[in-house]
C-alpha cells in the first residue's frame, strides 16, 4: 500500500511539482523589470506586488503598457486572462510592433465576444506597413476563467504564434521571393481597448457599457529576446541565441501534428484563403 503511494507521488506529483517551478519563475518577475506602462495610467492596477498587472477599460479609456527596451529577435511570452462575460467589442491585444514608417507587427488581439459563444483569437503579420494577413481561429478553452500561455517565436527563420505551446499559426521567411518578413527591431506591447467598430461579429456586436469596467490580467514579465536598439540589427540573427538555433528553423513533427489539428479543427478564418478579398492568392500562401 504504501508503496502504491509512493509511486503515485512520484509519477504523478513530481513532474507537476517541476512544471510548477517553471511557470512559478516567470510569475515572479515583477512589471517593472521589462516593461512600463504607456496609455491609461489610471486603469491600470497592480496585483501581487507587481507580479501581475490589470489593465481595465471603461467609457472614459482603455490601458496599455510595453516593454522598456526594442527587440530583435526572440521567444516572447505573457499570461494572459481576458475580460469575461459580455465582452463584445473589447479587443484585449499583446503584440510586438516597430517604431517609425514601414513598421513590422506580429498581433495576438481577443476580439471579445457576446457571453457563451467561443472566444474569437486573431493574429496578423505586418511586414513594411503592410498587414492584411489576418487569421482567426476560435480557443478550445474559455479564456476568461484563467491565465493561458501566449507566445511569439520570432527568428530569421520563422514566426510561431503558440497558445500553451501548441502552434496556431506559422509564418516563413520567404523574403528570397519578395515577400515581405519582420526584421526591425520590436517593442513587446500589451493594450485593453475599443474596437467595437470591427472586432467582433464584423463589427456588428458593440460593447455594452453597463458591463464596465472590463479588466484583462497579466503575468510572466520574463523577455527571453535580442535587445537592439538599430532597427536592423544583423547581431540579432546569430545562432548564440538559442531561440535562433536550427530546431526553431521549423516546427518539430510532434508541433506538426498539433498545427495541423489547430488549422483542421479551430481555424475559423484564413486570409490566404479567401478568394473574396484575395482572388490571387498573397505569395506566401503558396509555401
Ligand atoms: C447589457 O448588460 C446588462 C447587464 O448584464 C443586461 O441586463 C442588458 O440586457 C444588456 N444590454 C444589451 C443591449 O444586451
Amino acid at each position: 500500500m504504501s508503496s502504491l503511494i509512493y509511486i503515485f507521488l512520484v509519477v504523478v506529483l513530481v513532474p507537476h511539482v517541476v512544471l510548477a517551478r517553471e511557470i512559478m519563475r516567470s510569475e515572479e518577475i515583477i512589471f517593472d523589470q521589462n516593461y512600463k506602462v504607456t496609455w491609461g495610467d489610471n486603469h491600470v492596477i497592480s496585483i501581487n506586488q507587481r507580479k501581475e498587472i490589470q489593465l481595465t477599460m471603461d467609457y472614459s479609456s482603455g490601458s496599455g503598457f510595453a516593454s522598456k527596451l526594442t527587440y530583435g529577435s526572440g521567444l516572447f511570452h505573457m499570461r494572459i486572462k481576458v475580460p469575461g462575460r459580455d465582452s463584445a467589442g473589447v479587443v484585449t491585444a499583446y503584440y510586438l510592433m516597430s517604431q517609425g514608417d514601414s513598421h513590422d507587427e506580429l498581433d495576438f488581439e481577443f476580439l471579445g465576444n457576446r457571453e457563451g459563444k467561443p472566444y474569437a483569437l486573431q493574429t496578423n503579420v505586418w511586414a513594411n506597413g503592410e498587414g492584411d494577413r489576418e487569421q482567426k481561429i476560435h480557443l478550445w478553452f474559455d479564456p476568461t476563467t484563467d491565465f493561458h500561455d501566449y507566445k511569439i517565436l520570432w527568428n530569421p527563420h520563422q514566426i510561431v504564434f503558440y497558445v500553451d505551446n501548441i502552434p496556431i499559426r506559422v509564418y516563413k521567411d520567404n523574403s528570397n521571393i519578395g515577400v515581405g518578413y519582420p526584421s526591425k527591431a520590436m517593442q513587446v506591447q500589451a493594450s485593453l481597448w475599443n474596437g467595437e467598430n470591427w472586432a467582433t461579429d464584423g463589427g456588428k456586436a458593440k460593447i455594452n457599457w453597463t458591463n464596465a469596467p472590463f479588466k484583462a490580467n497579466f503575468q510572466g514579465f520574463d523577455v527571453s529576446g535580442c535587445q537592439s536598439q538599430t532597427l536592423i540589427d544583423p547581431n540579432c540573427a546569430s545562432n548564440n541565441y538559442w531561440w535562433n538555433e536550427q530546431k526553431f528553423w521549423q516546427l518539430d513533427p510532434a508541433g506538426q501534428r498539433q498545427y495541423e489539428n489547430v488549422k483542421q479543427n479551430y481555424v475559423t478564418y484564413d486570409y490566404c484563403k479567401d478568394r473574396h478579398r484575395f482572388p490571387t492568392p498573397p505569395l506566401e500562401c503558396l509555401y
